[in-house]
């Protein structure tokens, strides 16, 4: 009983969440951290994958949508780019794109 209250007020929660991060303007610098581990932090790779920052939003977009759907052949990517929405996407695209690309 306990457990099914605190769920119900936990989900009741979550559009409010949703709706907060709407309005948030770091939201998509929030989000892109989540990418640092493999893509470098802002978005230049240290290794062998491949750099984010400074690249055309759309192109992000599209490839992660492509991830998502199956259509690019991935390791990793198709997984983690399940994890994310559709404005989700569109504000870690737009944050990579407004950094400095790497030199
Ligand atoms: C666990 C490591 C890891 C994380 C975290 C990660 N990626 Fe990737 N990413 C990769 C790898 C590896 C590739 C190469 C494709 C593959 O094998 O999946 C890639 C490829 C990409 C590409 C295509 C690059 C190109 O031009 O070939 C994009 C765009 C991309 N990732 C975006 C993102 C975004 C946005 C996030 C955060 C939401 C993210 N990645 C998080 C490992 C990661």
């Amino acid at each position: 009983m306990r457990t099914s209250a605190l769920l119900v007020a936990v989900l009741a929660g979550l559009p409010a969440i949703a709706a907060a991060q709407g309005s948030n303007p770091s939201l998509g610098r929030d989000l892109a951290a989540g990418c640092a581990h493999c893509h470098g932090t802002d978005g230049i790779s240290a290794g062998v994958t491949e750099s984010l920052a400074g690249r055309r939003a759309e192109q992000i977009v599209q490839t992660v949508k492509e991830f998502r759907e199956g259509k690019k052949p991935a390791t990793i990517m198709h997984q983690i780019s399940k994890g994310y929405t559709d404005a989700q996407i569109a504000a870690i695209a737009a944050y990579f794109a407004a950094q400095k690309p790497a030199k």
